[in-house]
């Protein structure tokens, strides 16, 4: 089943509440939040007192993109802030067990993600060890280098994608520079849970631009 995951990053901050209900009226199945440190990523964004003022206004997943070099530090406020799903980076080392049975231990979701110019290959030796492969539920592959929105998508991302489906049974997840044109490769290439900033927010009608992306291949 195919996901659209709106990222929050090209909503009006002014009223993100009203914005977070409107793609939710509109068919969206989680809500993306860009966590930025302006040290992983040449920008800052929202921290864990935004991500609990918006628990009470979505049923719907909070997806916790954590773009921040220190995320054993940080997840735990995520999580207590109302956080159903944490995706934390490999290019910062993280230490990978202890991240993933502290979100685990409270029943959420642990993503992985790498960056464009990170090889699956690094990814896949991660995924060697057995406990960590049957715990992490979604793996994000970046499809822009990381840190803003409404950039150009990145082809060379694709063949990335149609390799991890083959080693891995979980969710897939591309973020950057989807539209209703780009989706429909990236979902044949084998993902399935979209992100879309730019191409929701900045769309005439919401409705129609999240059903054109949720279309099958
Ligand atoms: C990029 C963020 C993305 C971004 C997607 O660093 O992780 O979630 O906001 O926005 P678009 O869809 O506009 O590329
Ligand atoms: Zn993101």
């Amino acid at each position: 089943m195919i996901k659209i995951a709106p990222s929050v990053l090209s909503a009006d901050f002014s009223r993100l509440g009203q914005d977070i209900k409107k793609v939710e009226e509109a068919g969206a199945d989680m809500i993306h939040l860009d966590i930025m440190d302006g040290h992983f990523v040449p920008n800052l964004t929202i921290g864990p007192a935004v991500v609990k003022s918006i628990r009470p206004v979505t049923e719907l997943f909070l997806d916790v993109h954590l773009m921040i070099e220190d995320p054993l530090k940080y997840a735990p406020a995520f999580l207590d802030a109302g956080a159903d799903g944490i995706t934390f980076h490999l290019e910062v080392d993280p230490p990978v067990k202890e991240i993933i049975s502290l979100i685990k231990d409270r029943g959420k979701k642990a993503g992985l993600s790498i960056n464009p110019p990170t090889s699956l290959d690094r990814l896949k030796r991660v995924l060697e060890d057995d406990n960590i492969k049957k715990n992490i539920d979604m793996i994000l592959l970046m499809t822009v280098n990381p840190g803003f929105g409404g950039q150009s998508f990145m082809p060379e991302v694709l063949p990335k994608i149609k390799e991890l489906k083959t080693i891995f049974d979980g969710d897939i997840q591309v973020d950057g520079g989807i539209n209703e044109n780009i989706v429909k490769e990236v979902i044949k290439a084998g993902a399935n849970v979209i992100v879309a900033g730019t191409a929701v927010f900045g769309a005439p009608d919401i409705e129609t631009a999240i059903s054109e992306l949720k279309q099958e291949g």
